[in-house]
């Protein structure tokens, strides 16, 4: 919402009316090709059953668009309370890094 990672479980219509608000299938290309976070997600194994993969990678997106090359400790605080039962999270993290450093690559 506005850049920021919300939970929508927790946000009720009233609190969004007027703002801005990306999905995850809002973040692909318009030709439908994948946004560098989900296809680093991809290149780094950080996807498995891909159950928590969209909030993931909206977490890691609001991040990024604040902090263009976080440490791992960063990526953490901005991804917790996203929880992953299948990959362990370094591939995760592994991921965003990745992307960052696709999404901007002269920093
Ligand atoms: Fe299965 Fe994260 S990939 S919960």
């Amino acid at each position: 919402v506005n850049s920021e990672a919300k939970r929508s479980c927790k946000l009720k219509l009233k609190d969004v009316l007027g703002k801005e608000i990306t999905t995850i299938e809002g973040i692909s290309a318009e030709d439908g090709g994948l946004h560098p976070l989900q296809q680093a997600f991809i290149d780094a194994g950080a996807i498995q059953c891909g159950f928590c993969t969209p909030g993931m990678v909206l977490s890691a997106l609001a991040l990024l668009l604040t902090n263009h090359k976080p440490n791992r400790a960063e990526i953490r605080q901005a991804l917790k309370g996203n929880i992953c039962r299948c990959t362990g999270y370094q591939q995760i993290i592994d991921a965003v890094q990745r992307a960052a450093a696709i999404m901007y690559p002269n920093e």
